[in-house]
């Protein structure tokens, strides 16, 4: 038996990355699972929720971004798990959340590869899909947490650029991530792109056994 696939759907907040990894483990008839970043039911969750959600609520910089990689590695070993046992897992946000939102506060020494650092050696996916969408800072619901901002998603916008550019090599690009602008696209549309490049991706890909790493 070969080992499930790693998928993951990144990209700005309210570009739709929850509404299409549910979609997406839904369309995958029990051979996916869902693994959400960041994971709030944990303790250091449940830190990052606080942080998020609570204005008077402080940390400097360099320890929220380790407790968000800290979510990532407090679950690598049960993704892992999950894909020797031959069943796919989808990721709602991962490591280039990660470094991006950090790297766009633009802290003095945090720079990307400072950012990048504490998740070196974690699972690198498969297969990436990034979706960008124009109007994502004026969809409703924006503004209610920390980052939802129009001029800070501007920002992050911006490092999610970098890191491509900066981190991953045009081969990889190429066949590793998809980059989908969902402006004036159905859920629906949407939906059915990524459904249709990941069973793709699984067919050609079957064989492909070793893991990749960060
Ligand atoms: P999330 O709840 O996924 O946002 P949404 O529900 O809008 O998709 O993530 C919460 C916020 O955390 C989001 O603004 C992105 C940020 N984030 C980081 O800053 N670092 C990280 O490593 C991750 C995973 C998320
Ligand atoms: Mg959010």
């Amino acid at each position: 038996m070969t080992r499930g696939k790693l998928i993951l759907i990144e990209g700005l907040d309210r570009t739709g990355k929850s509404t299409q990894t549910a979609k997406l483990v839904e369309s995958l008839n029990g051979e996916a699972s869902l693994v959400k970043f960041p994971d709030r039911s944990t303790q250091i969750g449940g830190l990052i929720h606080q942080y998020l959600t609570e204005p008077d609520f402080h940390l400097p910089d360099q320890a929220i971004h380790l407790l968000f990689s800290a979510n990532r590695w407090e679950v690598a070993q049960t993704i892992k798990k999950t894909l020797a046992q031959g069943k796919h897992v989808v990721l709602d946000r991962y490591v280039y959340s990660g470094i991006a939102y950090s790297a766009a506060k633009q802290t003095p020494g945090m720079d990307l590869r400072w950012c990048a650092q504490p998740d070196k050696g974690l699972l690198k996916p498969d297969l990436t899909f990034f979706l960008s969408n124009a109007e994502s800072g004026l969809r409703q619901g924006f503004g209610e947490e920390r980052y939802e901002s129009t001029e800070f998603q501007a920002k992050v916008r911006e490092q999610f650029v970098a890191i491509f550019d900066t981190f991953e090599e045009a081969a990889y690009k190429k066949s590793h991530i998809v980059f989908l602008d969902t402006t004036n696209q159905s859920i629906t549309q949407v939906h059915e792109l990524v459904h249709s490049a990941t069973t793709e991706f699984i067919r050609k890909n079957a064989e492909i056994d070793e893991f990749m790493y960060f």
